[in-house]
This record gives structure tokens, C-alpha cells and sequence, in this order.
């Protein structure tokens, strides 16, 4: 089906239609301009008829996982330095559309503009049409295996809050030609 999206980098006042029409929290899109604001991201939403119905955070310092890995898993490193593409999220009733792949594919030409050779995305193994999805657009798995991370943040209320990502992989891929094989 053919749809008619506009994908544009979210700006300050659309935090409520967000938080309203996809999943996802105030704090959360708020961090998100901020690391915008910051350059350290681009946080593009679609939008279909002036309703968001889609987002796609790019982490131009690439994937926050490989930090946290690379002592117990050092081929994590190959996966340092390149765009991550993150909290990909199609609202509800508009997926299966086009509007997920239409997301990455802008993300790739913004990373392409800025010369990077190889973008990442982490994706849950028990996400399997999500992962297909990525691998129909040439993204896949370099040996790196299954992995967890765990944490703790303080929330607004002063709580520490415990969070845990995965089990998951890193998936990755060469966004031209000319570039070399790992
Ligand atoms: C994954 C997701 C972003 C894809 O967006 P989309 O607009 O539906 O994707 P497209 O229309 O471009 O491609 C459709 C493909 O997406 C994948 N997909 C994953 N979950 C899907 C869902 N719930 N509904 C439809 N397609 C889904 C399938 O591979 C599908 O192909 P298929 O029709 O052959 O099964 C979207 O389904 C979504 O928001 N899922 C929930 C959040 C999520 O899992 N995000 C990924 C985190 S890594």
C-alpha cells in the first residue's frame, strides 16, 4: 500500500501529541531533544496525515550496549564509532505499512550524508519479526551472540530503579559499497 509519509526531525512542542499518539513518556522524548539539541541524536518522527505515527532515534555516538559490553565480549568493539538506530516504534494500527522501513532508510541516507560507512541496530531475541524486518534490509549479525545489560538510574522521585536490556543482539550494515569488509 502506498502511504503518504513526511519524516522530519521532532521538535520542542510536539512532545504531547507523542506521548499521546505513540507509546512512550514525556521524560523520555524530552531526553531525546535534548541529546537532539545536544547533536548527539536525531530523533525523527513520521508523520501521516499531521498525525505522528512513527519514531526512530539515530545516536550519532553510536549503540549506549557497547560500552557496557565490550570488557566481557571485545569483538563488541567493531561495533563502536557508528550511528545507532534505536527506539523504533510504529504506532500501532499503522504498522505493517511501510512506515518502519521508510524510518530506517532515512536514518541510513542522514548517516550516509555524514560519511558513515556502517549503521547498528539492537534488536530483542524475542522480537523475531522486528529482526526480520532488519535483515530484509541487509542488516545482520557479526558474531558478537546474545547479550544482557543491567543497570540502575534514580528516578524523578529520587527511587533507584532498576533496568535490565535483552537479551538482545547487535545487528549491522555497510551503507556503501565501497566499504571494506570487516
Ligand atoms: C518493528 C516495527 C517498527 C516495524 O514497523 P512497520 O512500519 O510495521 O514496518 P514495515 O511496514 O516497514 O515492515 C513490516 C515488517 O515489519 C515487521 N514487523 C515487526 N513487528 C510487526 C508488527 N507488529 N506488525 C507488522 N509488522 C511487523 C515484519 O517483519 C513485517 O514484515 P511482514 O509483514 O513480512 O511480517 C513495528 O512493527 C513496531 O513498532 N513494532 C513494535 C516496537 C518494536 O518492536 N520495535 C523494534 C525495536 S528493535
Amino acid at each position: 500500500m502506498s502511504v503518504k509519509i513526511v519524516i522530519l526531525p521532532a521538535a520542542e512542542g510536539e512532545v504531547p501529541l507523542l506521548v499521546q499518539q505513540i507509546s512512550g513518556t514525556k521524560r523520555e522524548y524530552e531526553n531525546y531533544l535534548h541529546l537532539q539539541k545536544e547533536g548527539k541524536a536525531t530523533f525523527l518522527v513520521a508523520w501521516e496525515d499531521k498525525a505522528p505515527v512513527g519514531r526512530l532515534l539515530i545516536r550519532w555516538d553510536g549503540s549506549l550496549e557497547i560500552p557496557r559490553i565490550v570488557d566481557r565480549m571485545p569483538i563488541a568493539a567493531k561495533f563502536a564509532g557508528y550511528p545507532s538506530f534505536e527506539n523504533i516504534e510504529v504506532r500501532l494500527d499503522r504498522r505493517g505499512r511501510g512506515i518502519g522501513t521508510a524510518l530506517i532508510k532515512y536514518a541510513e541516507q542522514l548517516a550516509r550524508q555524514r560519511k558513515f560507512e556502517r549503521a547498528v541496530i539492537e534488536v530483542d531475541i524475542d522480537n523475531p519479526r522486528a529482526r526480520a524486518l532488519y535483515e530484509r534490509l541487509g542488516y545482520a549479525e557479526l558474531g558478537l551472540g546474545v547479550f544482557t545489560t543491567s543497570g540502575t538510574y534514580v528516578d524523578d522521585a529520587g527511587h533507584i530503579v532498576e533496568w535490565t536490556n535483552g537479551p538482545q543482539v547487535l545487528l549491522i550494515k555497510k551503507l556503501s559499497e565501497n566499504t571494506s569488509k570487516f
